[in-house]
This record gives C-alpha cells, structure tokens and sequence, in this order.
C-alpha cells in the first residue's frame, strides 16, 4: 500500500520523542512518529505494547487516547491515536496550557486531578512521565473540561521492570503511587509559577 503523505503543515505539536501530526484522512486522529534519529526509548513500541495490553484486560480507556495500530507515511513508520478534542471540534489544550493561563479555577483543578487519581488506581494504569503537558484538558461542555493522559504510559523503557509491571499488581500499585507524588511535585511547582508569574512557561 502507498505511504501516507504528511508534511509539517499538519504538525500539532513536538514532543522530546516524538512529532504528532493531524491525520490528514481523520480530523479525528493523530499519528505519532519518532524524530531523534539515533538513540531513543521507543516510545511507540512501549506505547502500542501497553495500549494493546491494556485493551486484552478490559480496562476502561476513557481518560486515555485510544490507539489503532501502525501506517507507513512518508516520514516513516507512524502510531495513530484518538486525537483530543473540545466539544466544539476545536483542539484541546494541555493541562500545563490551562493552568498556566489561568483558564480553571484552583478548586476545579483539584477535582480534576482527583478523579483522574482515582481513575488511574481503579484500573491500574501507570502514568510514569508526569509532565503537565502530556496531560489534555479538553472542554467537554461550555464550561466543563476532563483531563486525558496523550503520553506516558507503562514505562519510561522497553526493559525489565516495564515486563514486571505487567506481572505484578502490587508493583504497579506501588508505581502508581510513587508516579503519583511526581505528578503532584510537578504540579504544585508550576502552580508557584503561576503565582509568582516570573518566569513564563515556554513549553505548554
Ligand atoms: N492525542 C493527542 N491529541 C492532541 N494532541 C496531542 C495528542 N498526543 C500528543 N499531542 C501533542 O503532541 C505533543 C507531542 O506528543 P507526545 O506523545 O507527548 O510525544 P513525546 O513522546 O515525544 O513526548 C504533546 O505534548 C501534545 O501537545
Ligand atoms: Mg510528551
């Protein structure tokens, strides 16, 4: 099959790994390619691995991007995935964008914080790369917004301890946990920021 045209018009957004793409096929979607060229985490792989994983369990995926497999496009092999949207079509922001600008009140961060806490234990999934910004708060309703992890997921590496947590349920609580208390750490640093307003935020 021929590869998928993709030039840098589509490009949403570049992460350390990875350049994210609108599809241009699915306003719906978009396709992830690796951009460092020698050494790197394998982000896709881990990712496609831990989705698919994930899937097999059952687990509810609704504060995750759904992910539907690989395409060959011309800038390479690609990953697709739910793209975030508001409920108006518009792109999302992410929760590092939100909180920056000031755009939900603290008490309603709070809230969303915590639900996705608590989704995160009751189905034990693993959020390792804490950044704010591979958190999206899409705006669901006029003035209501979720919070969905588009990053991060299972493990910072295909090593050993990604195919232990796989195993083990009580490591993965354990890591959830400890992965948790970095979100938080991350959090309220940025918060400070917020408030101080000194340094602006150059990544959102
Ligand atoms: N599903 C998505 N919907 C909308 N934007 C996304 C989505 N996934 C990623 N992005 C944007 O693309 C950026 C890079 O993607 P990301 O998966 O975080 O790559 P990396 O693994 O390099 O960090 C994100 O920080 C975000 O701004
Ligand atoms: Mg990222």
């Amino acid at each position: 099959m021929k590869a998928l045209e993709l030039n840098d018009t589509m490009i949403i957004a570049k992460g350390g790994e990875r350049t994210c793409y609108a599809h241009p096929k699915d306003v719906k979607k978009v396709i992830k390619i690796v951009h460092t060229l020698n050494i790197h985490n394998k982000q896709n792989e881990l990712e496609y691995s831990y989705m698919n994983y994930l899937v097999n369990k059952n687990t509810d995926l609704s504060a995750l991007t759904k992910c539907y497999g690989y395409i060959s496009t011309n800038k390479g092999k690609g990953l697709i995935f739910d793209r975030v949207l508001d409920f108006d079509g518009s792109a999302s922001k992410s929760f590092r964008y939100m909180l920056a600008k000031q755009l939900i009140p603290l008490e309603e961060q709070k809230i969303l914080i915590n639900d996705l806490k608590i989704y995160l234990e009751k189905n034990n999934v693993l959020f390792v790369d804490t950044s704010l910004t591979n958190i999206f708060c899409p705006r669901i309703s006029e003035n209501v917004y979720r919070l969905i992890i588009v990053d991060g997921l299972g493990a910072k590496r295909l090593g050993l301890k990604f195919f232990l947590y796989k195993l083990s349920k009580t490591y993965t609580k354990y890591k959830i946990k400890r992965q948790w208390q970095k979100f938080m750490q991350m959090y309220k640093k940025d918060l400070k920021r917020v408030a101080l307003g000194e340094r602006p935020f150059t990544r959102l």
